[in-house]
């Protein structure tokens, strides 16, 4: 009886150690001699070197060999060895090589190209090393975010994206005409957060959020993904409890299934094994301020921190920290009041390390309808459009918190690369809105 050769996935090379299977391909990349070439395939799941040896394969499969140009796909069969010399253990010694699609001059050579240029070419640049370990290193954290809440009894709570109201604020909205009226894109969808809560008891959502913002910054995405989880009956001391451990949780999990990955982009995993030590520090908005000044910043007390300031206080703590009571007057307007304080409110932002910057932003919500009512008003904006709001400080009203966590934030602190642009797919930036 024949047997039949399988065809497998380059990943589970390393349960078929000589035997002969067959991969479904593309040519990153090639080089080679008079009576070799090394063939560097990927496949989507890892990458390997495929030997093709003159001697051992007839004199036409070896000149197409030696011709395959750059992201050709092809199927190549042959035998598994264990290959000491690579990262990745094994390779195959190629017995045939059938093409698939050609490819034609492919623009990403091996040589350095710009920036610019590569994101330009992002329908192709997904296929090279970097963005491959990113992104998959993004899937860890999108994966291991649903495991966590629904370990935790939180329901997935799906708001909308075409809205009415503009809880962060008018100044980064994207209008749009819906139907003779405005709407908007979606800044944040606490709001509809804080209804799923009254009904759920805890729920998260997750989805692209929309900010026009002006600010050309390595941080600063126009389109970007939010993980904004609400818990009714809870304060902000047991959010703060929640969001740090889902912080730690998240990492475990790509230092877990991500250790490929994580070598690709050189993140040192020690590092990254200190940040899932728990407690994160908690220090006032105040102490803060008065750190900043001791070590030379010029800040006064009521001014939003800036990126030197947030990187200098995560260092200074080597970990992620907590900044909580903020001044009220640069937060939003549901921030829940200070007990003791009429100019902070009871909220916290997580400033990641190593220059990272914020990544979580959250807060106490306050509770009380004629306050949160004068606070709309204050802000200037419409009590039309913030009724339904109001209904749920009218309708049994209970404390509750959330926060907001910003996907591409994070992968960007986890997978240590310089720039927001390549935690998500397709990066919306003020200059850049193709491919
Ligand atoms: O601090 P922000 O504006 O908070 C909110 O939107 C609240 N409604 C969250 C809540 O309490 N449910 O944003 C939260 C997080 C930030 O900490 C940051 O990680 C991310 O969203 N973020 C951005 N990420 C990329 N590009 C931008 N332009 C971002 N703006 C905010």
């Amino acid at each position: 009886m024949v047997q039949e050769i399988p065809t497998i996935q380059i990943i589970d090379a390393k349960n078929y150690v000589g035997q002969t299977v067959k991969i479904g391909a593309w040519l990153r990349q090639k080089r080679g001699s008079g009576k070799l070439a090394f063939l560097q395939l990927r496949d989507g799941s890892a990458f390997f070197q495929a030997v093709v040896v003159k001697a051992d394969i007839s004199e036409a499969l070896f000149e197409l060999a030696k011709n395959l140009k750059q992201e050709t796909s092809l199927y190549v069969t042959g035998e598994i060895h264990e290959d000491a010399r690579s990262s990745f253990g094994y390779e195959m010694a190629v017995s045939n090589i059938e093409i698939i699609g050609e490819s034609h001059d492919y623009p990403i050579t091996p040589k350095e190209h710009g920036t610019d240029f590569l994101f330009d070419e992002r329908h192709l640049y997904l296929r090279h090393l970097k963005p491959f370990a990113t992104l998959k290193i993004r899937n860890t954290l999108i994966a291991a975010t649903y495991e966590f809440f629904n370990n935790e009894g939180f329901t997935k709570l799906d708001s909308p994206l075409l809205t009415g109201s503009a809880p962060e604020g008018t100044t980064d909205l994207f209008e749009t005409d819906y139907f003779g009226e405005s709407a908007f894109l979606s800044q944040t969808g606490q709001l509809y957060a804080e209804a799923g809560a009254m009904a759920f008891g805890k729920v998260f959502t997750f989805g692209p959020t929309f900010r026009a913002e002006k600010s050309k910054t390595r941080r600063h995405l126009t389109e970007f993904w939010m993980i904004e989880p609400e818990m009714a009956f809870m304060h902000q001391e047991e959010s703060l409890v929640i969001q740090e451990r889902y912080i730690s949780f998240l990492i475990s999990k790509v230092l877990e299934k991500n250790e490929q990955e994580l070598d690709i982009l050189k993140r040192d995993k020690d590092l990254l094994q200190s940040y899932t030590e728990l407690p994160y520090p908690r220090v006032s908005y105040d102490d803060a301020i008065k750190l900043l000044q001791e070590n030379g910043f010029d800040v006064e007390w009521g001014v939003d921190f800036g990126s030197p300031e947030e990187t200098f206080l995560a260092n200074h703590f080597a970990k992620p920290v907590f900044i909580v009571n903020f001044p009220k007057a640069i937060k939003a307007f549901y921030m829940k009041r200070h007990a003791t304080r009429e100019d902070v409110v009871v909220s916290a932002d997580l400033l990641a390390p190593e220059g990272y910057g914020e990544i979580i932003g959250g807060s106490e919500r306050d509770t009380d309808y004629d306050y949160l009512k004068q606070r709309i008003e204050e802000e200037g904006l419409s009590l039309e459009e913030y009724g339904w709001y109001l209904d749920l400080r009218q309708y049994g009203s209970v404390p509750h918190a959330g926060f907001g966590l910003g996907l591409e934030r994070l992968v960007t602190f986890v997978t240590g690369e310089e720039h927001i642009r390549e935690a998500i797919p397709f990066p919306r930036m003020t200059n850049r809105l193709r491919p």
